[in-house]
């Protein structure tokens, strides 16, 4: 099995290779990678940046933009898994072939960020808090990433602020989501270590 959503389904081919498992899988979640990329390019700014810390931000923090990108897949209502193929498999089908508890963190997740009832724009806008990150390891330039999230942070804030006049303690919320992104994102990196060793 392959237990990441970003695959086309759970099952993978018993008589494909350790490689030819990889090669499907990238099939599946490449064009997601390929609209982040795309998404940090639309960032006002971003391209501004060194050559050097555009590919480190985009390293550090793909996952992260995809994990708010995909929350919907993960429904914890119905308690269901929606793969990038378009099947929805149960909790208690996936824990059977082998998930563990980054799976329910993952959906923890999700429905916390889901229940702020963002609207596309907000979404997007925290999407950009989130990849352009000064404290991403490797970043040459520190201070052109902090200036850029600052006016990026304003931008939300202001955003928020406008949107939901009553509701001030959304925009702190969505700051406390960003360390959560961090350790899910260290979380995640292990799976992917430990199936890389496994194949
Ligand atoms: C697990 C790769 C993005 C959620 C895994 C595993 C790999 C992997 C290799 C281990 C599979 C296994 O042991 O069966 C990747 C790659 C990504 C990516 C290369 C880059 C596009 C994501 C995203 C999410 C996600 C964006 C969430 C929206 C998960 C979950 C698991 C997982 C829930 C299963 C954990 C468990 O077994 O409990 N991923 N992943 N992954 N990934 Fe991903």
């Amino acid at each position: 099995h392959l237990l990441c959503p970003m695959n086309t389904s759970p099952h993978v081919n018993p008589h494909k290779s350790g490689h030819g498992i990889w090669e499907e899988f990238s099939h599946s979640f490449t064009p997601a990678v390929r609209e982040v990329v795309e998404f940090a390019k639309q960032i006002p700014g971003f391209s501004d940046l060194s050559q050097h810390d555009q590919v480190s931000l985009l390293k550090a923090g793909t996952f992260e933009v995809l994990v708010i990108r995909f929350a919907s897949l993960f429904d914890v209502k119905d308690r269901t898994v929606t793969f990038l193929g378009g099947t929805k498999y149960s909790v208690e089908t996936l824990r059977a072939m082998g998930a563990g508890d980054f799976l329910t963190s993952m959906m923890d997740f999700s429905e916390n960020l889901m229940r702020l009832g963002l609207s596309e724009e907000e979404m997007s806008l925290f999407t950009t808090v989130v990849l352009i990150s000064a404290d991403r390891s490797g970043i040459e330039n520190v201070n052109s990433v902090e200036a850029l999230q600052e006016t990026l942070i304003r931008h939300l804030k202001g955003l928020i602020t406008k949107n939901h006049t009553n509701e001030s303690a959304i925009f702190t919320k969505l700051l406390l989501r960003l360390p959560e992104l961090r350790s899910l994102n260290n979380m995640h990196s292990e799976q992917l270590l430990a199936f890389k060793v496994h194949h």
